[in-house]
């Protein structure tokens, strides 16, 4: 599967750890909710990192790597991003609020939100957080807020270009249909009354296009769009602009793993084109940067955490439908923890964790065929929630189950846990870290008590 993650005798692994050991030591553990988990592998975040560090030690120029906290806030996870030197990309307050008791250097900060409040803005400014301006009445509220408190915000412009990154409609931030950013009209208004005003500094501009980009070319547009602007409000007079921030929004591939194992998807390998890497990203605008004197703000979020995660599941049975021939696997994770399927149609690769042998008791075999227990079928992965958006995915080829057998759902660990909810009265799972062959519990799961308080705490 990848280097981290792999099978050993039908067994899947992450680092040294077999899947199948860690849910049991998680029921001996965790008596209120050991399953479903989020797994994470620190190796291959750490790697992640060093991928993006190691292409931007070879810019001429300088840039500053941050993490777009959205994707997975775990506390432990952006202690580890802060000490490999990265910042924080955040797009709330209370993200923010995170990143500095995480300990990253708050000037170092990026606040981004085409609706901040101004309890954000204020603890922006105060804190000395770079902010992307999303509109002119966004420019107005931080530039009161900076005068009231009598202290200088340093500013990016957030421009929307009308690019259109070539994704999922919900997730593509930089057409002009978009809420996001200035439009390039817009934006000499708003430059001209910054110029004007003593609390506010322009320090360079920002664009984000959207997300799970595969094609490194857009980067190299938005990076000339960038420069073109700071040459042209330098010549303005603008002295202080130093930045060039080109979002995030590079993909990771989900098919990945589906096509180094035999096809349990209808994925057309034969028709994917290789998904660019953070160094192939950062190679593709190193020549325009080098000639300039900015710095670069990257902000990934999927690219540097998606591969680190699995959702661990278990299966709770098998079912079929004597009118229809559609058969299911029942697991008990769901939409509440992978929403991205039921959301975007987005695929994640579905493996069991263990050889389908004679161990446990095997769930019947759908639609009354006489199957083996090394028998494969085509199924529905879904979860227990009531509704019938509540799919892992679809038309998977996998061998019947055990129950209560493992089954996971790869590469969630951007957009999961962080999309998370509590539907149908569900608590959040586990969060565990595994680092070679030790693993460690970096979030405790929720339990009935902590849904019940904030109705009881009502005065
Ligand atoms: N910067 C800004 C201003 C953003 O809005 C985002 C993500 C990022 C950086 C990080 O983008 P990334 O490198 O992770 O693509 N829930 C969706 C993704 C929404 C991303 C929104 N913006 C999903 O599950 O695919």
């Amino acid at each position: 599967f990848s280097k981290y993650i792999y099978k050993n005798q039908g067994y899947l692994f992450i680092e040294d750890i077999q899947l199948k050991t860690l849910q049991t030591e998680l029921e001996a553990k965790i008596q209120a909710l050991p399953s479903p988990v989020f797994v994470y592998s620190k190796a291959q975040l750490c790697d992640n990192v060093n991928e993006y560090k190691n292409a931007a030690d070879e810019l001429e120029s300088k840039s500053m790597l941050g993490y777009a906290i959205k994707a997975n806030p775990n506390y432990k996870i952006l202690t580890l991003l802060k000490e490999m030197g990265c910042t924080g990309i955040c797009v709330s307050g209370n993200e923010l609020k995170l990143a500095i008791k995480v300990g990253f250097e708050p000037t170092k900060l990026v606040l981004n939100g085409n609706g901040k409040n101004l309890w954000e803005i204020e603890l922006a400014v105060k804190v000395g957080a770079l902010i992307n301006i999303d509109s002119e009445d966004d420019y107005t509220r931080i530039s009161q807020i900076s005068g009231v408190l009598k202290l200088k915000s340093r500013v990016l412009l957030r421009v929307n270009p009308d690019i259109d990154p070539q994704v999922h409609p919900y997730i593509a931030t930089g057409t002009k249909e978009s809420k996001f950013g200035i439009d390039e009209s817009s934006v000499q208004c708003i430059m001209t009354k910054i110029q004007q005003d003593v609390f506010v500094e322009v320090v360079g501009f920002h664009i984000h296009l959207g997300s799970t980009i595969d094609n490194v070319t857009i980067f190299r547009d938005v990076a000339e769009y960038l420069l073109k602007m700071c040459k042209n409000y330098k010549e303005q007079g603008f002295k202080n602009l130093q930045y060039i921030n080109i979002g995030g929004g590079l993909g990771i591939d989900y098919t990945k793993h589906a096509q180094q194992t035999k096809p349990n998807n209808n994925i057309n390998v034969e028709e994917k084109q290789e998904m660019p890497s953070p160094s192939d990203l950062i190679k593709s605008i190193k020549d325009i940067l080098d000639s300039s004197k900015y710095t670069l703000i990257l902000e990934p979020g999927r690219s540097m955490v998606g591969n680190t995660g699995l959702l661990l599941t278990k299966v709770i049975g098998v079912k079929k439908s004597n009118t229809c021939r559609k058969k299911f696997i029942v697991v008990d994770g769901s939409m509440t923890e992978v929403m991205r399927p039921c959301l975007y149609s987005a695929y994640h690769h579905i493996e069991l964790t263990e050889p389908p042998h004679s161990e446990s008791p095997h769930c019947e075999p759908p639609n009354g065929d006489t199957l083996g227990e090394h028998t494969e079928d085509v199924y529905y992965v879904v979860g227990p929630v009531c509704e019938s958006a509540d799919f892992l995915g679809k038309d998977r080829r996998l061998a019947t189950p055990a129950k209560g057998s493992g089954l996971v759902v790869f590469d969630v660990g951007a957009y999961c846990s962080s999309m998370g909810s509590n539907y149908n009265m569900r608590c959040r799972p586990a969060e565990v870290l595994i680092d070679g062959a030790a693993w460690s519990i970096i979030r405790s799961p929720e339990t009935f008590d902590d849904l019940l308080r904030p109705y009881l705490d009502v005065k």
